[in-house]
């Protein structure tokens, strides 16, 4: 038997391999999450995600020194609220001296070239957890896009380049949007999280943030892992009302997701590998069941290979680092 066509000439060693290489992760990929907490000197590892810390201000300076020094330029900034500040109407969400707003401030003064995007959505700040106002145990809508419209306007008031609602409410970005423009903040961009599933791999983060939600699950706004149409309908929805990025969430689950979207629109697509997509590769990698950067960088080419423009990932430095 002499076959014509051998693909594994193709492979057969790494200069060849490189040179037909189809998909390359480089620093540029990445928006590095970033979780900030109130204090002086405080890096508290998140137990659920080991090797993640939440950084108070002046640690966060010097984190993000050091991120822009590794090529990393963009981060997406979540702020742990005290409890005595959570309540029903996330009023300390708007607050401009609040914890997120010091945050955007912080960076924009030690790294004032750092693209800080901003997470916007109610649940840190919710006494019930949720990422809306809650009425007779429902999540209601569009008060709720009232405030993540303030809320919106206050991060852009504090510097940040670009607002991402993560809330999954109706009509949010088309509200936000407006609200930019009229104050002024033409050019503040919208990473909108449109296809966002209500998702099991959030854990760890809603231990990072304490902000898993009091009664109750958020399968009345984020959309059921079941569905595909629907992400396509929510992203084009979001598109029509002014966002410039759009996001599927989380990643490794979602690959079908990202590639029909990808195909479909025609701006860039956000997928943020989640929290629990990371305490997996982490635990298992500790058990000695996994070898950690094999694994990593295998998910974070796929998340590429299936169409994302930007990976939302904790991953992002230790990928950086392998990158050399
Ligand atoms: C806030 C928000 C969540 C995540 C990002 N923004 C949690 C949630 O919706 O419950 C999850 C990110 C992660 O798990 O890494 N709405």
């Amino acid at each position: 038997m002499h076959p014509l066509i051998r693909n594994r000439r193709l492979r057969s060693n790494e200069a060849i391999r490189s040179l037909v290489r189809e998909t390359i992760l480089t620093p540029n990929d990445f928006l590095v999450p970033l979780f900030v907490v109130e204090g002086k000197g405080v890096k508290q590892e998140i137990p659920s995600m080991p090797n993640y810390y939440r950084l108070s201000l002046d640690l966060l300076e010097k984190e993000v020194k050091e991120l822009w020094a590794m090529g990393l330029k963009s981060v997406l900034i979540f702020a742990m609220v005290p409890e005595n500040l959570k309540d029903n109407k996330g009023k300390e969400a708007t607050n401009p001296k609040g914890l997120m707003q010091r945050a955007v401030k912080t960076i924009k003064n030690a790294c004032p070239e750092m693209l800080v995007m901003t997470d916007v959505a109610f649940d840190p700040y919710s006494s019930y957890g949720h990422d809306g106002i809650v009425e007779d145990g429902i999540i209601i809508n569009d008060d709720s896009v009232e405030i993540l419209t303030e809320m919106s306007l206050s991060h852009a008031e504090a510097g940040a380049d670009f607002v991402a609602p993560s809330d999954m409410m109706d009509g949010r970005i088309l509200s936000i949007r407006e609200a930019l423009e009229d104050e002024g903040y033409i050019n503040t961009g919208i990473m909108a999280y449109s296809a966002k599933y209500a998702s099991a791999f959030y854990g760890p983060f809603r231990d990072a943030l304490d902000s898993a939600p009091g009664f109750g699950d958020k399968k009345t706004y984020q959309m059921d892992y079941a569905n595909r149409l629907e992400a396509l309908r929510e992203t084009e929805m979001d598109i029509d009302e002014g966002a410039d990025i759009v996001m599927v969430k989380p990643g490794l689950c979602y690959l079908d997701i990202v590639r029909e979207v990808r195909d479909l629109v025609d701006v860039p697509v956000a997928v943020y590998q989640v929290s629990g997509e990371y305490a997996m590769v982490k635990a298992a990698a500790e058990k000695g069941w996994l070898d950690h950067d094999a694994v990593m960088m295998e998910q974070l080419t796929a998340i590429k290979r299936a169409g994302a423009n930007i990976i939302a990932s904790y991953f992002a430095k230790d990928a950086v680092k392998l990158l050399g």
